[in-house]
């Protein structure tokens, strides 16, 4: 499949670099390609900068989001969560029609500083503003409560284990064949435990477990994850 993962971050490398592993063409979009690449400083979080990375992945090509959506036959949304919008629009709503976009942000508000407080909440989210904005784009969000190595590797935290003990991921969304689609991808990453939650506004959620999530981070560093047990 040809995929584009709009997001320069943490995420979409590791999910970029999943993709070619799995033979995959993975496009990652950016608002300027020129500008990502002559980035030298680390991000916020001390991630490398782009050129790093990309200097051992030179099989994920980077383009601007719209030239990645364009010629994409599934999007991933990993953008920071308070642009994701502007970002998906910058994309294109006529290059994202009729496709699966799979929404991987949390709808974070750092204004106010440590702790991010969440944009959207109760009755809202993320993943919903998204189908909104794009009605003719097929909105499933997942991999959201995961971190980034996680969310391509769900044998991190407990190697060598049955699969019956790995992470849920969750799945929500209003189209059932997209997110058929999306749990086969899920799967070929290595998730045996998804979980399908039901429409769109079953993202409010997952993505209010961000509080949770991020002090267990504090407490146990990032080796943790959710297991829904039945
Ligand atoms: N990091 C994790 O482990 C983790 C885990 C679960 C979920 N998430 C969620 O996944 C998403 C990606 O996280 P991340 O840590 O990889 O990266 P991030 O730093 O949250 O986001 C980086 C991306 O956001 C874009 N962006 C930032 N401001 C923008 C703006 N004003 N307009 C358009 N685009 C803008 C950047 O564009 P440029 O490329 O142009 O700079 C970049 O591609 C976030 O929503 C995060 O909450 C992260």
């Amino acid at each position: 499949m040809k995929i584009a993962i709009l997001g320069t971050g943490m995420v979409g490398r590791s999910i970029a670099g999943k993709l070619r592993e799995l033979g995959h063409d993975a496009t990652i979009g950016t608002r300027d390609v020129a500008a990502t690449l002559a980035r030298t400083e680390p991000g916020a979080m001390g991630t490398p900068p782009y050129s790093a990375w990309a200097a051992d992945h030179d099989d994920v090509e980077l383009a601007t989001f719209a030239a990645a959506a364009a010629g994409a036959d599934l999007v991933v949304n990993a953008t920071a969560g308070a642009a994701s919008i502007a970002a998906l629009e910058a994309a294109g709503s006529q290059n994202l029609a009729d496709k699966v976009l799979i929404d991987v942000a949390n709808p974070l508000d750092f204004s106010g500083g440590f702790p991010p407080t969440l944009l959207v909440k109760d009755d809202d989210s993320l993943g919903e503003q998204i189908q909104r904005a794009f009605p003719n784009t097929k909105v499933v969000k997942s991999l959201s409560t995961l971190s980034a190595p996680q969310m391509v590797n769900p044998l991190m935290i407990n190697p060598g284990q049955p699969d019956g003990s790995q992470v849920t991921v969750f799945l929500s969304g209003n189209d059932q064949q997209a997110k058929d689609t999306v749990a086969d991808l899920l799967r070929s990453f290595g998730h045996a435990d998804v979980l399908d939650l039901g429409d769109i506004s079953a993202a409010r959620g997952p993505e209010m477990l961000f509080p949770i999530s991020f002090r267990l981070l504090g407490v146990l560093g990032p080796m943790f994850g959710f297991k829904i047990v039945r």
